[in-house]
């Protein structure tokens, strides 16, 4: 009988439940959440890898050329979240192997982080709450000061359904939303009353830049400190797609440099963001554990999603959902 191997235990029973219908389900015992962005060790996938037809894993587990070189059986890996960036996809194509991943099921879980962050930063909510628990609001109780989402200008930077799904809730707050991705969308233009501007005027007129695209080789680095001199003095920052797209040390010296008021990230270019590290003593910076997707009903489709689509891969020779 075929062998599936599932990096984690602990996802939704339906899952490796679906799974079973097509192999035996192998599960590796990675001890923490898991969803967490905390990958099982190279060596166990290599394992896998030769053992097993498919690997069903999260991000974190990176299968990279030494992993798919193994995998003399390897037929599908499939990840439940929609990043792929830890996956080496067009090696995997080189050998025939399947990579697929679990879209549109988490667009408004991380829509609807994206507006929280902004919201977070731009009316001060984590500050205000920082202040209170360690007994220093006194000083600013009642006068400190955000700024108002409506009447500014939100650029959104790549986008695909989340950015999509994120203009949708933010022009319900009155904000004027302006996109660039490297295809322009008259559709979304249309649906969404959003219109399209070049990445610099993007940049340079935005109060807030929010970044949806994808990570790939080619936009790994994305924004560095070119793009952020570049920036409207004062803006907001915030990033729900991956930490890799941004130069830390450039985002850095923009906020203390005051080109940008602040930044909200969810994600960031080494997970767990290290302790001690300089974003997090700085009061103008909301920082999340990369819970974009993390709401216990988005998480329970992703996961039977990654399990469908191996499910399909060898029921009828393709995945719902493959890159
Ligand atoms: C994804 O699916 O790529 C998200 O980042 C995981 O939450």
């Amino acid at each position: 009988m075929r062998c599936i191997f599932v990096s984690r235990e602990g996802f939704p029973e339906s899952m490796y439940k679906k799974l079973e219908e097509v192999g035996r389900v192998e599960v590796y015992r990675h001890g923490g959440s898991p969803w967490s962005t905390r990958g099982v060790p190279k060596s166990v996938l290599i394992e896998a890898a030769r053992r097993c037809e498919a690997l069903v894993i999260f991000i974190g587990d990176v299968v990279d050329r030494e992993v798919l070189d193994a995998g003399a059986a390897l037929k599908i890996v499939s990840t439940a979240s929609v990043g792929v960036d830890h996956i080496d996809v067009e090696y995997a194509r080189k050998r025939g192997v399947v990579v697929a991943h679990t879209p549109y099921v988490l667009v408004d879980a991380v829509a609807d982080l994206a507006v929280g962050l902004l919201l977070a930063i731009a009316r001060r909510i984590a500050l205000g709450d920082r202040l209170i628990r360690s007994g220093a609001a006194e000083a600013v109780w009642g006068s400190l000061m955000g700024v108002d989402l409506r009447g500014k200008r939100a650029g959104i930077v790549g986008l695909g359904s989340i950015g999509s799904a994120i203009a949708r809730r933010l022009t319900a707050f009155g904000v004027e939303v302006v996109y660039w991705s490297r295809r322009r969308k008259p559709e979304a233009e249309f649906a969404l009353g959003i219109s399209y501007v070049e990445l610099d005027e993007l940049l340079a007129t935005s109060d807030f830049v929010i970044v949806t695209m994808a990570l790939t080789p080619e936009t790994r680095g994305f924004f560095n400190r070119e793009r952020f001199q570049r920036m409207k003095r004062g803006a907001y920052f915030v990033n729900v797609a991956r930490g890799g797209l941004v130069d830390t040390d450039a985002l850095v010296e923009a906020l203390e440099t005051g080109v940008l008021a602040g930044a909200a990230l969810d994600v960031f270019d080494v997970e767990p963001l290290p302790a001690g590290h300089r974003l997090a003593s700085m009061d103008n910076v909301v920082l999340t554990p990369h819970i974009g997707s993390a709401a216990v009903e988005t998480r329970r489709r992703m996961a039977e999603l990654a399990a469908e689509n191996v499910v399909s891969f060898f029921k009828t020779g393709r995945a719902i959902y493959s890159v």
